[in-house]
């Protein structure tokens, strides 16, 4: 029976029992975490092997191509981890440049860049307008809306649907406001509600006609291959789009290897137009002398291609799937039956983006903090943390073991059917 369609008397029954199955789990004294999308120890073990790929003094240290990635050069990255990674931005070599140990990090870089000298040496550097805005797709990254608030960039979120954000929204405010700079894309399996955008929503974006020239996106497509499933999601070349529509220069992408090796010891990359790979090359080069070739070349040995890396991914989904499932399965048995929330089953990416009922998110989280399990604060995944309908939560799955996970869905289930029939009978009030 949905919960909605309980009377007051029915409700108040359901609720004192779900407050003792609660309190049960409070005197567990349990300590739970499902917070932050990290990769589970088993996951890193994979990767442990590239440790040996560099590893000694007599170890070959030349790019394919003979460069000795100990010494100095080769500011956008060796040849053997261009050859490995275009292929999974579906980029030429030239397009592309390897960078350092986080994508967070040029992506950060990328707006300073803008703020500082612009997106080009023409058009002015944004520090030069009063205020500049940026369109943000929720929910979405907490990380990209806190560097747009570091940077004092006043965030306009956006719906984001099944199948994109809400292109209509986006094509007229970008058409009418000049200082509109820029959108954060998550385009597959996006963080955190694990949809990937409609080939109709990728063509959308590639033939915007912003107000601003200088206006970019942001296309960071930090899943692009961590699929859940054998049969994944397809997402349309954006670069290849914009070409056809002869804005290959509004688009940034980005990637990195940190949930596929190591977090924070991978490597990042960036993708876009010859044009704007030569400005920001050239600004690069005052920035940094290059980045670390000696872990591109580990890369580069370890996975030897492209299909060597989509296989080590096939290790990554036997892994985590089975965590996702169990989060999965504890929401549609426990939770669809009573109406008090709804999620997407996503093909890939690290999260599953939990919708309550309207006011129920803050009180769910704090509920199952207080019996022991950690979950990301309410709100997070939007700009300045403030989630106007208090009703989505983020739940990451892949690195608590698959028995801390069903103990820990077990309270989440709990607390939201708590605080949902705690939300209606306040409302009958
Ligand atoms: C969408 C998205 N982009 C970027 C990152 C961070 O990537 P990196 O470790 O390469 O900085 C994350 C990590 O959770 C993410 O979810």
């Amino acid at each position: 029976m949905l919960l909605s369609e309980m009377s007051k008397e029915q409700l108040e029954k359901f609720k004192a029992e779900t407050q003792a199955e609660y309190d049960g789990y409070k005197e567990k004294g349990l300590s739970l975490n499902m917070e932050r999308g990290k990769p589970s120890s088993a996951q890193l073990d994979l990767a442990m092997k590239m440790l040996a790929a560099v590893n000694s003094y007599d170890a070959d240290y030349k790019a394919s191509d003979g460069t000795d990635c100990r010494n100095y050069g080769g500011l956008d990255g060796i040849i053997d981890a261009k050859n490995l990674f275009s292929p999974m931005l579906g980029v030429s070599n030239d397009e592309l440049i390897i960078c350092g140990n986080s994508s967070l990090n040029i992506m950060y870089d990328m707006i300073a860049r803008c703020i500082i000298f612009g997106v080009d040496g023409v058009h002015k550097p944004w520090k030069d307008y009063d205020k500049i805005k940026w369109l943000c797709p929720v929910p979405g990254y907490d990380r990209h809306f806190a560097i747009c608030e570091s940077f004092g960039i006043e965030m306009i979120p956006v719906p984001l649907k099944e199948d994109g954000p809400d292109m209509d929204m986006i094509e007229k405010l970008v058409a009418e406001d000049d200082t509109i700079k820029g959108i954060w894309c998550v385009p597959m399996y996006s963080n955190p509600t694990g949809i990937t955008y409609s080939d109709e929503v990728v063509k959308r974006f590639a033939a915007l006609n912003p107000k601003a020239e200088d206006f970019r996106i942001f296309w960071d497509n930090a899943y692009c291959i961590h699929h859940l499933t054998k049969t994944p999601d397809k997402l349309l070349n954006i670069l290849d789009e914009c070409k056809k529509t002869g804005r290959e220069d509004m688009v940034y992408m980005f990637a990195s290897t940190s949930k596929i090796t190591f977090a924070g010891g991978g490597i990042a990359v960036m993708a876009a137009s010859k044009k704007n790979v030569d400005y920001i090359k050239s600004l690069m080069t005052i920035q940094t002398i290059g980045y670390d070739k000696i872990n591109q070349l580990r890369h580069a040995k370890f996975f030897g291609n492209y299909e060597g890396l989509m296989a080590h991914m096939e290790k990554h989904r036997e892994i985590i799937a089975p965590r996702f499932e169990a989060v999965l399965s504890a929401l549609s048995k426990e939770i669809a039956p009573l109406g008090i929330g709804s999620w997407h089953n996503p093909n890939g990416g690290y999260f599953i983006s939990f919708d309550s009922m309207d006011g129920c998110a803050k009180r769910i989280v704090a509920l199952c903090k207080e019996a022991g399990v950690a979950l990301t604060p309410a709100g997070a995944a939007f700009p300045y943390r403030n989630d106007p309908r208090d009703r989505n939560i983020r739940i990451a799955p892949t690195f608590p073991p698959i028995e801390e996970i069903k103990e820990a869905m077990k309270v989440f289930v709990c607390a939201v059917k708590l605080a949902s029939a705690e939300k209606l009978l306040a409302d009958m009030k």
